[in-house]
């Protein structure tokens, strides 16, 4: 069943990307029942064993390879085949600084699979095995680097806002079918993908974005920013002039 209305029980929660902090701290976040099984996917399976342990709860851990579109299909298929999952939070993601991946354009394209395209083949799969049940969720983790990219983050930028357009479009296509899509829009997180990068104003925390997007669940909101006032810098974001918007040292 999904949370989409705040009460229903969760059976089976599948956080693809399963060592992020980010996708962690929600599932710590979500309190979940001990009979909720919870399927940690990724690269990665001594990460993944390890981000169960921290979790202090048992978990399923599942191979799952953004970059590897072609097997999403048969990834869900097999996931769904022990039960279609209540909740999928999308939280792969790689930030691979402007400068490596302009300079080496095999990196840009990881950076592209991983935070769109990846996204894009392995939701289209669960979220078509949650219309025909007819229920389910799915988080996506945008970005503010999707509302305007800036010269330091051109490619990172433009993978956040091709997976917050089809995160939009996406929920339209499933309105009405009993299918959520909830679209996280955190600013600076501080922590393992951030790592060394001075944090930017209204820097956040991993438990922060998860108890935000824990409360969004139990409400019917589409969107959540983190922290909620960064929706109001966003609109200011959008109104700089682009002259100035160059200019700006970060
Ligand atoms: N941190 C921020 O400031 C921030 C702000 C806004 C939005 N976000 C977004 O939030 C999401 C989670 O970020 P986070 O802070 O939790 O970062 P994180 O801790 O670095 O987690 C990133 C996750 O992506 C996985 N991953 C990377 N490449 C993969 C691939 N090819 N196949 C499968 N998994 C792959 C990593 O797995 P491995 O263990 O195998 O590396 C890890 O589980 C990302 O989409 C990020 O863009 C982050």
């Amino acid at each position: 069943m999904s949370v989409q209305n705040g009460s229903s029980r969760l059976s089976r929660v599948l956080l693809l990307g399963g060592t992020s902090e980010i996708g962690l701290a929600i599932l710590s976040a979500l309190r979940l029942e001990p009979g909720t099984e919870v399927i940690l996917a990724g690269r990665d399976a001594q990460r993944l064993e390890a981000a169960g342990k921290a979790l202090n709860r048992p978990v399923t851990v599942a191979r799952y390879d953004a970059l590897d579109t072609g097997t999403h299909q048969a990834f869900a298929d097999e996931i769904c085949a022990g039960g279609v999952p209540d909740l999928v939070i999308a939280a792969t993601g790689v930030l691979i600084p402007e400068e490596q991946a302009e300079r080496d354009v095999r990196l840009a394209a990881t950076m592209i699979e991983t935070n769109f395209t990846g996204h894009v083949t392995a939701l289209l799969a669960f979220g078509s095995r949650m219309r025909e049940r007819g229920s389910g969720t799915i988080v996506v983790l945008s970005s503010v680097a999707a509302i305007r990219p800036r010269k330091f983050n051109a490619v990172y930028g433009a993978t956040k806002a091709a997976l917050d357009a089809f995160a939009r479009g996406y929920a339209d296509a499933l309105h009405g079918t009993g299918v959520r899509v909830l679209l996280v829009r955190p600013g600076f997180v501080t922590g393992r993908m951030t790592a060394g990068m001075a944090p930017a104003p209204l820097a956040t925390t991993p438990e922060a974005v998860g108890a935000a997007v824990a409360a969004a669940l139990r409400g019917s909101k589409s969107v959540v920013w983190i922290p909620s006032s960064l929706a109001g810098l966003a609109t200011a974001m959008r109104l700089v002039p682009r002259p100035v918007w160059r200019k700006l040292k970060r």
